[in-house]
């Protein structure tokens, strides 16, 4: 099956969390992972689900006030990490050398990456999309040879409801395959990211190649979330 990640960004307040995770609870979850604030993942542990982190450190331990490492992520019984979105890449001055010393963080302590990569509205007029996703593969997974599962999100397509047809992501999957392939020997999972939402699931569920959904708004609204569960199943 699918997998399905929840990135549930700055959404959720607190006093919305038991209702959300009272609810997405009775889910069949072996294929859903929801990645809540850093703070409320115990709430989403205790319900026994498969929780992912939204960020960790480069550093494992130290002086570094505000930070959480890969090993205690791993410790507290996250299965998951998201790397590499583009909102901490722009808004967090997140540089590429970063990224690469947080997947080998978080596969040094067995936690599943989900590296985010895409390209500006800018690069995909002007025909950039392959380089920019090229150079983000061979930085982010410089020395890396493990799995680890690639969310293309196009960044133009993030909280905008406007997506790319669906020719056009079965072609920028199969290269990012090809990509990641040729770097590390090993074929990843390749999941879809940008406004997705219970409208255009369907469509997208035409796509042949793509192996699961990264959903960032459409999932920190419970209902519409599970009804694309659903669907996905
Ligand atoms: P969106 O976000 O579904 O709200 O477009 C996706 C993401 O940022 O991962």
């Amino acid at each position: 099956m699918k997998l399905i990640v929840g990135n549930l960004k700055m959404y959720i307040e607190g006093s919305n969390l038991k209702e959300y995770t009272n609810k997405i609870k009775k889910v069949e979850n072996e294929n859903v992972v929801v990645c809540p604030t850093s703070i409320h993942i115990p709430f989403f542990i205790k319900n026994k689900y498969k929780v992912g982190i939204q960020n960790i450190s480069t550093e494992e331990i130290g002086a570094f006030t505000g930070e959480v490492s890969a090993s205690q992520a791993k410790k507290l019984g996250v299965d998951y990490v998201i790397i590499g979105h583009s909102e901490r890449r722009q808004k967090l001055n997140e540089t590429d050398l970063d990224i690469n010393k947080k997947i080998k963080n978080a596969l040094a302590s067995k936690i599943k990456v989900i590296l985010c990569i895409g390209e500006t509205l800018e690069e995909h007029q002007l025909l950039k999309t392959e380089s920019v996703l090229k150079r983000e593969i061979q930085k982010d997974l410089n020395q890396i040879d493990e799995n680890v599962i690639i969310a293309y999100e196009p960044i133009w397509a993030i909280g905008t409801g406007v997506i790319p047809t669906n020719k056009e992501i079965e072609r920028t999957v199969e290269y990012i395959k090809l990509l990641v392939h040729e770097k590390t020997k090993k074929t990843p999972k390749v999941l879809y990211g940008g406004s997705v939402n219970e409208k255009n699931i369907n469509e997208l569920e035409k796509i042949p190649n793509i192996d699961g959904y990264l959903i960032g708004g459409a999932s920190s609204k419970i209902d519409e979330f599970l009804k694309i569960i659903e669907i996905v199943k």
